[in-house]
Parts: C-alpha cells; structure tokens; sequence
C-alpha cells in the first residue's frame, strides 16, 4: 500500500546525529533559517504554536482581532485563542482554498493587528491582500505561516519578503523534520528581543527523557508508514479509533490546550539533524516539485480542473478537489494507494472558536472535498503515474464522483 506521506527522514540521520560530538548548534540552526529565508533573526521554540503564542503574548495584545484562514491547521486559532486574543476567519477563495484579497479585505479594519498569511500546500498567495491590509492598518504585523509551504516563492522571490514574521515547523509529518520544533523568523531587532526574553522564562531543555520519547516516536512514525507495519495499522485501524489515521484530523480540531511538552525546547541533537534537514531543502523540494508538476500536467491534459497557481508551488502536498471524496477514497485504497484529505475540516468548527459557524461557506466546501495525491520525498514517478490511471479510470466508470465540487457562494 502507498502511504499518503512518509518522514524526510531515516533511522540513519537519527543514528549518525547521535554520535557526532559538537557544542549545541540550536544558535546556528536559528542563524542558519534565518539567512535561508531573508530575515535578520530567528528564533527556536518548541513547536510553531508556542512561536505563535510567544510572538503574540510579547506583543501585549490583549482582546485584538488576529486574522487568520479558516481553512488552515486547527491549532493556529488554538494559539490565538490561548494567547487572549480574538480569532477572526477569512474565509477561502470560491475556486481556490486560499482566501484572495477580496476575501482579506471583507476583515481588515484599523483595529487589526496581525494577519496570518498561510499559503497551504506551497500555493503562492495573492501579495495584494497584504498591501491592502498594510493601507488599512498602518501596524498590522503581517505573519506568513509556512509550517506548510517552506520557502513558498513567486516570480519576484520568496514570498515572505515583505512580512514581518514567518512561521516553520520542524514536527513530526512536515516537510523536513527534527522530530519537534518550530521556528519564528522576525524583522524587528525589539520584538526579536521581547520574544526571546519570554522564551527564555518560559520554555526548559529537553531532559534525557523528552529526548528518548521524541526519538521513539521519530522511529515509530517511520515504520509506521512502511510495509508491513503500515498495512497491519491501516487495517488495525479500522476496529480501534485510537490508531486510526482518520482520527488525526478530529483530534486536532478538538483540542483546547497545548500538548504536554509545548515549553519543551528541542534539544541540541534535534538541532543537528534541523541543520541536516535544511541541507536538503532545495534537493527535497525539487523532487516534490517533479512528482507534482506531473500531476498538474496530466489532469489538466485530461481535462480536469486543478488549483490555479500564480508561479511554481513548493507542493508539500498535491491537492485536488472531488465531488465524492468517499467514493475516490475508497477507489484508491481498493488500487492500494492512500489518499490524503487534509485539511478535512474548517477551523469554525472548533469549539473553542465559537465564532458565529457559517461565514465562511467556501472553506466549507474544500474542507469536505479537498484530497491530497501522494507527493512526498522519494515517491516515483511511476507511483504518481498510477494515482493520475486510477483517477481516468474511476471517471470512466463514475464521471461525477472525481468531478470538480460544485461551490455555493
Ligand atoms: C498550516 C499550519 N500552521 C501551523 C501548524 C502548527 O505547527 P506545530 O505542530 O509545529 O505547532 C500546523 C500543523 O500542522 C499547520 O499545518
């Protein structure tokens, strides 16, 4: 069975990380990101949601609205929320899951302080949305959130070249991992320095044992997304809903605090294989690159219609919109590939948002038709070629089942 993901990472990075002897480089994994993605500072935290609640709390804002997707990772509006501040959703875009400056506009007034931009999947983002925002809140800090989208670009460079902040994530199924952590890329030498002062009352090292957790959790999920280990889950998965893959998404969107070893900083081992995994980046993402633009080629030969994107995605993911995502699914299991569907659901029906549900419809429809086609490091092209054989064949039988989702607005 092909897996819908798998780890950037082998049980030979963890081993060789182990044995190298060498002062704690978290400082120079921190400088390294920073100057990759063209900021002056960076700082390392325990996972991006504690970045987030970190940069937010130093701010000092309290009861301001923060602008962030509806259709984005449910623990963003969690840190938001946490921090005492109000979420606001953008609701996406009516052919694209991306909100576009139309949608951004409808929210951003003089009080606003902070959007989150998210170009989910690697999909660059409408740039007029921030110049927009930026005329009609002169102190808007502008937060690109490239947990999913590391180093996302158009033609005129890297995306985040204009926020102030930009968000990375080094946790377990990202792009490239260290096993936990997240990154807090920032501009500004004084809010560089509040944040730090706050991580540095708050988050602790990480003691032997947080450490063996974290590297048996790391080989856990690499075997788990191999054969035979990955079969037997699948079907584990199906009599006992604590391992099933399905649940990943619900669990999420339920939470209502942070996990246990949010202040828990990554430890200077993670941080070498941090600095590994950045080494990589550009090989990584030029063969997610190869395996999507394939993708997009073919379907859009085929006549399907696929996501519009102003310039090359970085693709962490290559999604696709269905009218029947059971029926797909199920096709594919039964052709022996696991599908994606992430995200499977808007961030307005989490409970602790309480936001009125229903503003934002067209997030509705992507969070219930959205799937992702297998598209991770190491996949083949022939693996790919056999999702895009599937998908012709299934419409051959079922035209309506892969068709493009009718959108209510
Ligand atoms: C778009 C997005 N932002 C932020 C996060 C949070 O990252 P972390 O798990 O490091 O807190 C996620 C997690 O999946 C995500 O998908």
């Amino acid at each position: 069975m092909l897996p819908q993901i798998r780890l950037p990472l082998a049980p030979t990075d963890l081993w060789l990380d182990a044995w190298s002897d060498c002062p704690d480089q978290s400082e120079i994994l921190e400088q390294s990101f920073a100057a990759h993605f063209g900021f002056p500072y960076a700082l390392l935290f325990p996972y991006a949601r504690t970045a987030l609640h970190a940069l937010i709390t130093a701010s000092g804002w309290r009861q301001r609205t923060i602008l962030c997707p509806a259709y984005t990772c449910a623990v963003v509006p969690l840190a938001i929320t946490l921090s005492g501040n109000a979420v606001e959703l953008v609701d996406c875009g009516p052919d694209h899951f991306l909100p576009g400056s139309a949608e951004w506009a409808k929210h951003v007034t003089s009080d606003t302080k902070m959007m989150i931009v998210t170009p989910l999947y690697g999909y660059p983002v409408d740039k007029n949305s921030e110049v927009l925002a930026r005329t009609a809140a002169r102190d808007i800090f502008v937060l690109y959130d490239e947990v999913q989208s590391l180093g996302v670009s158009d033609n005129n460079g890297l995306q985040a070249r204009d926020a102030d902040g930009a968000l990375f994530s080094l946790g377990h199924g990202k792009m490239l991992t260290a096993l936990s952590g997240g990154l807090l890329l920032l501009r500004n030498e004084g809010i560089y320095r509040e944040v730090r002062a706050l991580r540095t009352n708050q988050c602790t090292k990480s003691t032997l044992r947080d450490l063996t957790r974290r590297v048996v959790r790391g080989f856990a999920a690499w075997a788990a997304l191999r054969e035979p280990v990955f079969s037997s889950l699948l079907c584990a998965g199906r009599f006992i809903s604590a391992l099933s893959f399905d649940q990943i998404s619900a669990r999420e969107l339920r939470e209502t605090k942070f996990p246990s070893d949010a202040l828990v900083l990554p430890s200077s081992y993670q941080a070498r294989i941090g600095l590994r995994q950045l080494e990589r980046l550009s090989r990584l993402t030029t063969a997610r690159r190869r395996v999507a633009e394939y993708y997009d080629r073919r379907l859009r030969e085929e006549g399907f219609q696929t996501f519009a994107h102003s310039a090359t995605p970085t693709w962490t993911r290559y999604p696709l919109a269905v009218s029947d995502r059971k029926k797909v699914i199920s096709v594919f299991a039964k052709g022996k590939i696991q599908l994606g569907w992430f995200i499977r659901y808007t961030c307005e029906d989490a409970p602790l948002i309480k936001s009125s549900a229903g503003l934002c419809q067209n997030a509705r429809v992507w969070a219930r038709t959205m799937i992702n086609l297998p598209n991770w490091y190491g996949i083949s092209l022939a693996d790919a070629e056999r999702c895009v054989a599937l998908l012709l064949r299934l419409r051959d039988q079922d035209r309506e089942a892969s068709a493009w989702p009718a959108v209510i607005s």
